[in-house]
């Protein structure tokens, strides 16, 4: 049986990326596909690329890859996107900015007869938001082809980032997965006298799927495995004084929350989802 790896949202946090790629290597895993947002919000941009791009097979293009290396028209933007702008562009050199412009929005294999999907965020924006706890009509669009996707087949498995949030859902015999974030892994539903420890949650998250890499016959075994792995966080947050939000990365990486914890529960609360009181 093969295994592989499907790491994502790497943002920049080079001591997560390393602690991944160990993990990765000491389970004898030697192919790693890596689904985007490599750079923003950490210091690291270039080191993470070139442990990244020597390390995956697959590198497939985020959100914040696409939008901190494309040209902006910088007049229309309120000052601090202007400033966010200018510093992860200042992070990055210009081999490694071309290298982010070339990657792909989505790639597809076969694995024990089923047609995997990988993508960003979804089959038709790198940067829409399909969460755990939308409908059922949302979640099975994850599956269907865009002039995006390498086929016009409707997928069997999907494996997806961008929510930074691992979960697995199982609609119409087909799998939903999102393997989490590497870099920048949070929760949203928080309470803190109800809250379990946030050492969990602030690890390297990722996903390891095994089953026959390249079989396109149904019948044979295909198994997920959710890996949480902890790293040094101490050592990722030395150099914060060159952070441009210093205080938003350390509370992002140390709490395992969302820097904008109200927007994103908004956008939870528009759901209709309902927080323990
Ligand atoms: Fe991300």
């Amino acid at each position: 049986m093969d295994k592989i790896a499907v790491i994502s949202d790497i943002h920049g946090n080079l001591e997560a990326t390393k602690k991944v790629l160990l993990d990765i290597k000491n389970r004898g895993i030697d192919k790693v596909i890596c689904l985007g947002d490599i750079i923003a919000k950490g210091t690291h941009s270039n080191a993470c690329i070139d442990l990244i791009k020597e390390n995956c097979f697959v590198v497939i293009s985020g959100n914040t890859d696409r939008y901190f290396t494309q040209e902006h028209d910088m007049d229309a933007l309120p000052e601090l996107e202007q400033k966010r702008i200018n510093w992860n562009r200042q992070l990055l050199t210009e081999e490694n900015r071309k290298y982010l412009q070339s990657l792909p929005f989505c790639f597809e294999f076969y694995m024990s007869g089923s047609l995997v999907r990988v993508f960003h965020a979804s089959p038709r924006k790198d940067d829409e938001v399909v969460l755990n706890l939308d409908t059922i009509e949302t979640k099975s669009t994850m599956f269907e082809p865009s002039p995006l996707t390498p086929s016009q087949e409707i997928a069997d498995i999907v494996l997806y980032g961008h929510i930074h949030h691992q979960y697995l859902d199982k609609l119409y015999n087909k799998t939903l997965i999102n393997v989490g974030s590497v870099g920048n892994s949070f929760d949203v539903i928080r309470k803190p006298d109800f809250d379990s420890s946030t050492k969990e949650t602030v690890n390297v998250h990722y996903v390891i799927i095994e089953g026959n890499y390249g079989e396109k016959e149904y019948g044979n075994d295909i198994s997920f495995q959710f890996v949480r792995a902890s790293y040094d966080i101490s050592k990722e947050l030395e150099d914060i004084d060159k952070n441009l939000e210093p205080e938003s990365y350390r509370y992002e990486i140390e709490e395992g929350m969302y820097r904008d914890m109200t927007k994103i529960k908004k956008g939870y609360e528009d759901r209709g989802v309902v927080f323990r009181k």
